[in-house]
This record gives C-alpha cells, sequence and structure tokens, in this order.
C-alpha cells in the first residue's frame, strides 16, 4: 500500500530502510484509540464547515466498521503499512472511497500519534489501577485468614521485634495504595487533548478543539501546540508507575521466596505457584516468585530506555519518538501480569502456624519491651538500654533465658524489676503492649483491617 508521503519522491524507499522504519508491527495495538480519535476529528471537521457534511458521515460510518472488526478480534492489521496511521487510513479508502482523503485536514501523525497514545494510557491507567486493587484485596483476605498469627520481624535482615502477620500484610497494602495514586495522578496531568496541534504551529483552518476534547473525554485542551508533538512525559510516568509497582512487587516476592525457605519457615506456596528440578527430586521452588523478581528488572530498563530515547532530542517531533512504544506497551503488559500473578499467589498461600510460634518464642525479641517497661518506671532510655545489653550479654555467655533469671538475679541489673516483668516474655504480650497509632496492636491492626475491606469494597 501506498505510503501518506510518497509523492513527493522519485524513487521507492529501500525494503531495507522500510524494514528499520515502519511501526505497524508493534502500533496496530493503538488501532481501537486511532479509529476513536479520527471519528471525532471527522466531526468536528464536518460541523466546522472544513469538510462536507456528507463527507464526514461518511468517513465516520466507515471508521465505525473498521473498529467493529477491531473490536470483534477480526482486524489483521497490513505489514505493507509503514503504521497504525496508514494502515487505517488506507482501509478507509478502501471502505468509503474519496472522502477518507478529507480526514487527514488539519492534523498530521505528529499530534495523532501523542492522541493514540494518551488514549491508550488513559484505558491502561484505569486496568492497573483495577489491578493493584485486586492484589491489594487477596493480601487482605490472606491478612484476615491468618488474623491471630505473629511473625519475626526483620531489620538488617536479623531478627528484630514480632508483630501480627496481618500488619504486615496491611503494609503491602499501604505501598499498594500510593501505587494507585500514582497512577491517578499520571492520569490526570495526562488528560490535555493534543489533536489539533498538526505537525507543530497548528492551523489556519478554522478547528474547533475544544468539541473534540469533550467527544473524546478530555478536560482540557493542550495550550502549546510545540509542547503536543514533543511532549512524551505522560509515558514517562506510566513507565514510572509501572517500575514503581514492579520494584514493590519485587520486595514483596522476595519477602515470601525467603518466608518460603526451610530456614524462615513461615508460608507454604500452592504447588500450582511452584516448580521442581530436574535432578533433585525434593526440590519445590518458588520460580514465579522469582520471576515475578526478575520481570521487575524489565520495567525498570524500560524505565531508563525512555530517558535515554527522549534526553537529546531538539524539539518537536523527531522520529525517535516512535521507539516511545515498545517500552512503553511492555510495561503495562509486564506489570499487569505480575499482579494478577502475585494476587494468585496470595490467595493460595498457607501459613506454617506452628513454625510462626516455634519463631517467635525466641526472648531477644523482647528486650525493647523490657526497656520501655523500665523507662515507664523512671529509668532513663540510655540507662535502659545499657541494662537489656548487659543481661543479653550475660544471658548469652552462660546460654540461659532472661525469663530465668529469678527476681534476685534480676535487681542487680536494676533495683525497679519486679515479678511481672515475666509477663513480657511472649510474643502476644509484645503485639498487645503496643499502644501508637500505626503500630502491631492486635486492636489497632482489627481497625485497620476494617478500614481498608471498606475502602477497598467501595
Ligand atoms: N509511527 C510514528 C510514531 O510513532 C508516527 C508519526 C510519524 N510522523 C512523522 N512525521 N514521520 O512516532
Amino acid at each position: 500500500m501506498s505510503k501518506l508521503w510518497g509523492a513527493r519522491f522519485n524513487k521507492k524507499s529501500d525494503p531495507l530502510a522500510d524494514r528499520f522504519t515502519f511501526s505497524i508491527g508493534y502500533d496496530h495495538r493503538l488501532a481501537k484509540y486511532d479509529c476513536l480519535g479520527s471519528m471525532a476529528h471527522a466531526q468536528m471537521l464536518a460541523k466546522q464547515g472544513i469538510i462536507p457534511q456528507a463527507d464526514g458521515v461518511k468517513i465516520v460510518a466507515g471508521l465505525k466498521k473498521i473498529l467493529k472488526q477491531i473490536e470483534a478480534g477480526r482486524f489483521n492489521f497490513d505489514t505493507k503499512a509503514e503504521d497504525i496511521h496508514t494502515d487505517i487510513q488506507n482501509r478507509l479508502k478502501d471502505l468509503v472511497g474519496k472522502p477518507a482523503d478529507k480526514l487527514h485536514t488539519a492534523r498530521s501523525r505528529n499530534d495523532q500519534v501523542v492522541l493514540d497514545m494518551k488514549l491508550y494510557c488513559r484505558h491502561e491507567l484505569v486496568q492497573l489501577m483495577a489491578s493493584v486493587g485486586i492484589l491489594q484485596n487477596s493480601i487482605l483476605g490472606f491478612a484476615r485468614k491468618n488474623k491471630d498469627v505473629i511473625i519475626p520481624a526483620y531489620t538488617h535482615l536479623q531478627a528484630a521485634q514480632v508483630v501480627l502477620l496481618a500488619h504486615h500484610m496491611l503494609a503491602y497494602i499501604e505501598m499498594l495504595e500510593r501505587d494507585k495514586a500514582r497512577l491517578l495522578d499520571c492520569a490526570k496531568r495526562s488528560d490535555s487533548l493534543p489533536l489539533g496541534a498538526c505537525a507543530l504551529s497548528g492551523t489556519s483552518l478554522k478547528t474547533d478543539r475544544a468539541y473534540v476534547a469533550k467527544l473524546l473525554g478530555f478536560g482540557r485542551v493542550a495550550a502549546n501546540s510545540m509542547d503536543v508533538v514533543s511532549d512524551r512525559d505522560f509515558i514517562v510516568e506510566t513507565i514510572s508507575a509501572c517500575a514503581m509497582i514492579a520494584t514493590h512487587l519485587s520486595r514483596i516476592a522476595e519477602d515470601l521466596i525467603l518466608w518460603a525457605t526451610r530456614e524462615f519457615n513461615l508460608v507454604d506456596i500452592d504447588a500450582g505457584f511452584c516448580t521442581g528440578s530436574s535432578i533433585m527430586p525434593h526440590k519445590k521452588n518458588p520460580d514465579v516468585l522469582e520471576l515475578i523478581r526478575g520481570s521487575s528488572a524489565k520495567v525498570v530498563g524500560h524505565l531508563t530506555e525512555i530517558h535515554v530515547l527522549l534526553k537529546g532530542l531538539p524539539y518537536t517531533y523527531n522520529r525517535d519518538l516512535q521507539l516511545d512504544k515498545p517500552p512503553l506497551f511492555d510495561s503495562v503488559d509486564t506489570t499487569k501480569f505480575m499482579l494478577l500473578v502475585l494476587s494468585r499467589i496470595f490467595e493460595t498461600l498457607k501459613v506454617r502456624k506452628e513454625a510462626a510460634v516455634r519463631q517467635t518464642a525466641d526472648e531477644s525479641f523482647f528486650t525493647v519491651d523490657v526497656m520501655d517497661y523500665l523507662v515507664k518506671k523512671g529509668v532513663s532510655y540510655r540507662q535502659a538500654h545499657d541494662i537489656l545489653g548487659c543481661m543479653v550479654r550475660d544471658c548469652l555467655d552462660r546460654s540461659k533465658a532472661i525469663s530465668s533469671l529469678t527476681i534476685d538475679e534480676l535487681r542487680k541489673y536494676s533495683p525497679v524489676f519486679g515479678g511481672d516483668v515475666k509477663n513480657l516474655f511472649n510474643p502476644g504480650m509484645s503485639v498487645k503492649i503496643k499502644s501508637s497509632f500505626g503500630s502491631t496492636n492486635p486492636k489497632l491492626v482489627e481497625q485497620q483491617l476494617k478500614t481498608w475491606s471498606k475502602k477497598l469494597h467501595a
């Protein structure tokens, strides 16, 4: 099929150049958005009297037919077309004949492609938000099922203090909520109509951009034609939001991978989400989680790719910009897939409750609680830290449990110790005595679970 710009040349383009420059192989994914944008554009041209009403009607009817094919999955893109804009233009010509030649009035592929990409992003940002919500829900379900489980929590990957498992899960939910906010923020900032900027300077034809914006549901009309055809910030931001999600999912995956080891022994990943070894028959490997962790590398890589693509570009449009699509599409696809798979993993995840009980029995988890005990009795924080430091060191040296010290032995460290300190040496008490807002206190955690339930089901 002919190119949209062929007439100027006295020679056909080299097949190798075609292969190198054609974007139809990936931008065919914009077909639906290209049709929708063109329909609005044709309606505007007809309303403004720039093209005859009858032509406008024919163009819109033709585009509707193409759109139906696309939506029914019967649209096979033409590999001989340079890009999706050319492909749809050619098909329209086949369908409606001459009026199709008027569709490209008062626009350029430079603003057209930005419109298509914005419509794509708008759709996908909503999908991504929904997928994050589904993951939050399945994490919440897992937290509720295991409300009473207490687990060790770590800093420096060294056992630190005990927390409710649900508290840990709520931390993930908070993190993912910020991801949703970032997606929404990106959608809001991209809510301006690019079409009508034309090549870069606008047009002398009497277009009505506000009308097109209204038809396509944009809140604003982009105010500078040069900015429109240069701007790919909305793509950087979409990939960036995906990269942040991917990084978050990678961290969650890493926690679960560790917890599923014999050494941590906290969770059992459903066999449907594990694989075996070709040589070691006993193995049950968390490959699916490992690939969630691994896939995040791709998305973070795409963020670098898009930044490098843009950083040296002179204003305004340059063909380099065509290459914004593969990293965007793959970031969105990969992130959605990761979200879906991780949601399923949480739905089927089991906690090894007895192991959790065994692991949280270690008394060193409660040293901060004993310090708080001393502080409540008037000992300074610094002094309390020293007292506990000495106790821990002596007990380690003598292979003794702190809880086995007699009251007389305890009083050698501090005269304020009473028998009641012994109540502190259990994980249930440790979480219960936390009372600050945002802490792992069971009542507060229960409240948070309820709040999130309402919020996520709203
Ligand atoms: N395939 C091109 C892209 O994605 C469409 C715009 C082409 N514009 C041009 N002036 N060659 O950027």
